[in-house]
């Protein structure tokens, strides 16, 4: 049975983009959150990214309002119990996503698949919170969704082949590659991306260049479109730290281990660029100042 309608829960950061997406490839779309005021707030992304799509001429007007149509926001987690597909896209604790899976392992039906967008949390571990683990995936998209090309497609040693292969044309009809990746802790881009990103902190702390050198050295030098230390303030330190953590702790290896500066700068509260300092300063959001360690 084909995938025709999509429920994602989590409206934040991802779980917006990721509804996004999904409705502006035809596919009915119920987004749900646990209040009112984040339902609208990623309403609200998602209504700007349009609008920016549409002003550039992108999207025609007729096409952004077909791609508002399909788009339904809800606090009810009923309303998504009949979907097809259930991306989950909540807060990265793995007790909170097995309450969710469990709770909607109750009220949908046995047909419907499960998929966590989660970036290092094990697959296994939230399927055998329901009794459909053959139905169980791994989604994991890429931040800012709607831009990044990337989707990887996770399988765990329960999932079922056919279910797989129909979430991997999912992704393929939501304009993404995907990429089949195994249960392994950090799939596979962060497999490479955080030690890589730790790698560039622990530079940063022996003193090897200044931020901007760092970050100019991987830019110009290797056509990155971000320098490591602006990707880490992107996707924020704090969730880089929570990710090495799980890894180091999954793999036992000094590449995932955190660096003491990371931790330091989490313990400060400077997440990065949503918190407004982490390697850089961003009082002025269209200047990034670096800062001096
Ligand atoms: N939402 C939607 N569209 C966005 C956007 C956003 N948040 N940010 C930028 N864009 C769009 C812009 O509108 C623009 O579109 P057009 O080309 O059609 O005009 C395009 O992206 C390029 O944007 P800009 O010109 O403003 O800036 P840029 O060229 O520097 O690109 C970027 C911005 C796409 C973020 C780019 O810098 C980039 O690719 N950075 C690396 C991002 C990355 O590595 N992401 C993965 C992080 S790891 C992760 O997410 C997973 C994990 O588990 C931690």
């Amino acid at each position: 049975m084909a995938i025709q309608k999509v429920g994602v829960v989590g409206c934040g950061l991802m779980g917006s983009g990721i509804a996004q997406v999904c409705a502006a490839a035809g596919f009915p779309t119920v987004v749900r959150e646990v209040s009112a005021e984040l339902v609208d707030k990623g309403r609200k992304g998602i209504e700007k990214n349009l609008n920016r799509l549409a002003e550039k001429g992108t999207i025609t007007e007729a096409v952004k309002e077909e791609i508002r149509g399909r788009l339904k926001g809800t606090t009810s987690l009923e309303d998504v119990r009949n979907s097809d597909l259930i991306i989950e896209a909540i807060i990265e604790q793995l007790p909170a996503k097995r309450e969710l899976f469990s709770a909607l392992d109750k009220i949908c039906p046995p047909s419907t698949i499960f998929a966590s967008n989660t970036s290092s949390l094990t697959i296994t571990e939230m399927a055998t919170a329901t009794k459909r683990p053959q139905r169980f995936v791994g989604l994991h998209f890429f931040n800012p969704v709607p831009v990044m090309k990337l989707v990887e497609v996770v399988r765990t040693i329960a999932t079922d082949e056919a279910v797989y292969e129909e979430i991997v044309a999912f992704g393929a009809k939501l304009g993404k590659t995907a990429v089949r990746a195994k249960d392994s802790t950090g799939f596979i881009v962060n497999r490479l991306l955080v030690p890589y990103l730790l790698d560039a902190i622990r530079a940063l702390e022996e003193g090897a260049g200044s931020i901007e050198d760092i970050d100019n050295s991987m830019r110009l030098g290797c056509g990155h479109p971000m320098g490591p230390l602006t990707l880490l303030d992107f996707v924020g330190l704090d969730t880089t730290y929570y990710i090495s953590q799980i890894m180091f702790d999954e793999f036992k290896e000094k590449r995932f281990a955190a660096p003491p500066l990371l931790k330091r700068m989490v313990l400060a509260g400077w997440n990065g660029r949503k918190s407004g300092r982490g390697f850089y300063d961003y009082a002025d959001p269209q200047k990034p100042r670096a800062l001096k360690f």
